[in-house]
């Protein structure tokens, strides 16, 4: 009887737990979440993105005389109520504040203010080789308090490598994508030799017969060393990023944006943006994960602050593709970052929103949307209760997010569309903002986009031809959708600005 009551308490517990647990993180799927944000704003439908494949009927726009519908695009020096902003003190007091509460509001989603605390370990220490060069590889999590909701967990997960023989520290690059150590040693020989004696002592155990198989093979052996291995080279053969990286006498992290926020929309209701949220949908103005993914970068430049091996003032962040995007959207919210390389970034990060040329806004508000606020999704719609709203409408556009990065050196990268960087990009539309971002380079003091020591006025110079000399720059390389070609150019410019040079 006693037992009975007990079972059935912990039983009631238990089925209370569960049930919580579920309500949490019940999943759903990317289009019932899509439905659920269309709901909230009071949208019936939205206009279809256009198609990626050039033979399809409803294909993208790649018709330049048909690319700007919404020609004015906004000044990144006027606030909002027409007023001219006239001195650097305007810009970092009112134009700036203004034009991140805007992006925050309608673009890309608010950070909210009760975001829990990062706990960083490192996890693994490993000394490796990189191109020849010693260095120190870290091993890190970032595991976020999950008090709030516990069937939620998030731990970032990034990975910090410097060069061995720095005399101090060094400037660091951090990179979008899967961390993980990059070179790690293998046993030697001897150690070889020892693994595989032990195996074949417990295979042996586990099964006696094997005695006679191992007797009669006396020479194969379960373990090897891996056959030395050319490392991949980058798209214009020249060495790997990080191999550059390294040998110019930089450090890198590699961070992992999954680890952060899941690159889908089924996944908003867990990670950082579904924890903050105990595993409810998002309201307009959460967050997307471009948002979230820069976040993430942020706290791992709180732990960098922490290191000595790393000099925090020569932060940089770099990512291609989306997380070109998301390394444009961290530079722009987060000064502390010294540096950006944005590669390939396209709509949503460099090119203009009111552009019609390639990816779309509609793009942006259908299968991309979880990237965004909720609230993006009203420039696409065609039919809601305010009645319809179109790129036109943001209150905001790319050139000055690109703004918002000034006056810190910030490189905008592109490859060739020959080569498989889309014209889907629009790299003209990215240039036409990153001219127009300039003036603000400019405004502040800043040495703007430069050629051959002259200001830059235009037009979008050919592939191969850098804007280099500013701390504005623009490349397109004439390799594909990587900004990998670009790198040496990107490590000389910041050298120079930095007063950095490789120690050996
Ligand atoms: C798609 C998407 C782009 C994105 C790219 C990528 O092409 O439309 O916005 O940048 O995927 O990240 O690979």
């Amino acid at each position: 009887m006693w037992l009975g009551m007990v079972l059935a308490v912990t039983g009631m517990t238990f089925f209370v737990e569960t049930a919580r647990t579920q309500s949490a993180s019940a999943p759903v799927t990317a289009e019932q979440d899509h439905a659920n944000m269309m709901q909230q704003l009071g949208i019936e439908a939205l206009r279809p993105g256009p198609s990626g494949d050039e033979s399809a009927p409803n294909h993208a726009n790649y018709d330049e005389s048909k690319a700007n519908p919404y020609p004015k695009i906004p000044d990144p020096l006027m606030m909002e109520n027409g007023e001219k902003v006239t001195t650097p003190t305007m810009w970092w007091h009112e134009r700036r504040p203004q034009l991140l509460e805007e992006f925050s509001e309608y673009v890309y989603g608010k950070v909210p203010k009760d975001v829990p605390a990062v706990r960083w370990t490192v996890t693994a220490v490993d000394h490796e080789n990189l191109g020849f060069r010693p260095v120190i590889a870290k091993d890190l999590i970032g595991e976020v308090d999950n008090a709030a909701d516990p069937a939620i967990s998030v731990k970032i997960h990034m990975t910090l490598v410097t060069p061995a023989n720095a005399k101090g520290p060094v400037p660091v690059l951090m990179m979008f994508g899967p961390a993980g150590f990059p070179n790690p040693h293998e046993p030697s020989a001897e150690e070889f030799a020892r693994i595989n004696a032990a195996w074949k002592k417990m295979a042996t155990a586990e099964d006696p017969t094997l005695a006679q198989v191992f007797s009669d093979h006396p020479a194969w052996e379960p373990f090897h060393a891996t056959p030395f291995r050319f490392p991949q080279l980058n798209a214009d053969g020249g060495f790997p990023n990080t191999w550059q990286l390294i040998a110019d006498g930089w450090g890198f992290v590699l961070i992992d944006p999954a680890s952060v926020q899941a690159d889908n929309g089924e996944g908003l209701r867990r990670g950082i943006i579904g924890l903050v949220n105990k595993g409810q949908p998002r309201k307009p103005d959460d967050w997307g994960a471009l948002r979230a993914w820069a976040w993430g970068a942020g706290r791992g430049l709180d732990y960098l602050e922490t290191d000595p091996a790393v000099d925090a003032k020569h932060v940089g962040i770099e990512g291609v593709s989306r997380y070109g995007k998301a390394a444009l959207v961290t530079m722009a919210f987060d000064q502390r970052f010294a540096m950006v390389l944005v590669g390939s970034s396209g709509k949503g990060g460099a090119t203009l929103l009111r552009r019609n040329f390639g990816e779309a806004v509609e793009s942006l508000t259908g299968g991309e949307y979880y990237w965004m606020a909720g609230n993006f999704l009203k420039y696409g719609a065609s039919k809601a209760k305010f009645g319809s709203m179109n790129p036109g409408d943001i209150p905001v556009d790319s050139n000055e997010l690109i703004a918002l990065c000034a006056p810190r050196l910030t490189f905008i990268s592109y490859g060739s569309p020959a080569k498989g960087d889309s014209k889907w990009l629009d790299h003209e539309g990215s240039f036409k903002a990153t001219m127009d971002a300039n003036r603000v380079f400019t405004f502040l003091g800043a040495k703007g986009l430069t050629m051959d020591g002259k200001p830059y006025t235009g037009p979008m110079p050919p592939i191969n031809q850098g804007i280099l000399d500013g701390q504005l720059a623009w490349r397109q390389h004439d390799g594909g959708h990587t900004d990998a070609p670009n790198m040496k150019y990107f490590i000389a410019w910041a050298d120079r600005w930095i007063g950095h040079s490789a120690t050996e």
